[in-house]
């Protein structure tokens, strides 16, 4: 199968990983196929590390990267899946899926990997019907896909959804659209509620952690895990809860705004609650 991967960061490049490995071709695509580039020069270095770690074997790096493309947009037209990673933002969304809608085959079938945002809503307008399919972070590694219906989708494109997820060694869980689905109704306020906690001064924010991974056997806390997601789209999805919901519980805590404006994202920025060597 051909997967065209629109977003080519964390999510992105993990889902490209994922596909590759399973003998799909994986076409990676950026702002510019100069940064799809640069991206897959970081995936192949990420496998190469693993390789030298001796966690990966060297011609099972090799055939992933093989069928790691980066092309030209036009070179998505004929392609069986796009997924689209691009930023957690509507407008930005539904610009690139009308795009892909003029573009791409009858055919091909449209997904996204949205964290929160209405499917219904991004679907609008659109020739292709939209599955959600949202994977976590650590995409390799994470053994979940949630697979979402929005408004219109059809019940078959949610099975084949849900058997590709199986093909790809995922496992799938249907969800009715939601604000943040069903993980991220429940994790990024846990995330949010981790920074209220250091905020009222109860704890400092290595022991708020080892606090959650000792205390309930979390394989990290709430801090060192929105370094991992990125503070700008817990805000984000926050924000999304709230909007949606009008309820205060949702209410995204005014030092996560601070941290993301000062540019302390987390992992991906070498910042967060706590630091990282790039
Ligand atoms: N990419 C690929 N593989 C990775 C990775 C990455 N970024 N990070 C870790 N791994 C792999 C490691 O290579 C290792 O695999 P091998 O044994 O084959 O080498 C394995 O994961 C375990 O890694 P480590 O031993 O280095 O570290 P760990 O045992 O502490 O595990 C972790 C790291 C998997 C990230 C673990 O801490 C964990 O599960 N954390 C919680 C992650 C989580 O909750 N993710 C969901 C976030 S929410 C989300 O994604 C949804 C959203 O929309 C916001």
């Amino acid at each position: 199968m051909k997967v065209a991967i629109f977003g080519a960061g964390t999510m992105g490049s993990g889902i490209a990983q994922v596909f590759a490995a399973k003998g799909h071709t994986a076409l990676m695509y950026a702002s510019s196929v100069a940064s799809a580039q640069r991206h897959r020069d970081k995936l192949a270095a990420s496998l190469n590390k693993k390789v030298a770690r001796g966690k990966m074997e060297q011609a099972a790096a090799d055939d992933i990267m093989s069928r790691v493309r980066v092309e030209e947009f036009e070179a998505a037209a004929d392609a069986d899946l796009v997924i689209e990673c691009v930023a957690e933002n509507m407008a930005v969304k539904k610009e690139l899926l009308g795009r892909l809608d003029a573009l791409c085959k009858e055919e091909t079938i449209f997904a996204s990997n949205t964290s929160s945002l209405s499917l219904t809503e991004m679907a609008q307008g659109l020739k292709h019907p939209l599955v959600g399919m949202h994977f976590f972070n650590p995409v390799p590694v994470m053994k979940l896909v949630e697979v979402i219906a929005g408004g219109n989708t059809p019940a078959e494109l949610v099975e084949w959804t849900k058997n590709l997820s199986l093909e790809i060694g995922k496992t799938p869980v249907v969800v009715n659209e939601a604000p943040g689905f069903v993980v991220n109704k429940i994790l990024v306020p846990y995330c949010n509620e981790g920074v209220c906690v250091l905020q009222e001064g109860v704890a400092s924010a290595e022991d708020i952690d080892i606090a959650m991974q000792l205390g309930c056997n979390h394989p990290m806390g709430p801090l060192h895990l929105g370094d991992l997601i990125g503070w700008d789209v817990v805000l984000s999805i926050m924000d999304v809860l709230y909007n949606e919901t009008h309820d205060s519980k949702y209410r995204a805590n005014v030092l996560i705004r601070k941290m993301v404006r000062a540019g302390k994202l987390g992992i991906k920025s070498g910042e967060g609650f706590f630091s990282y060597n790039k």
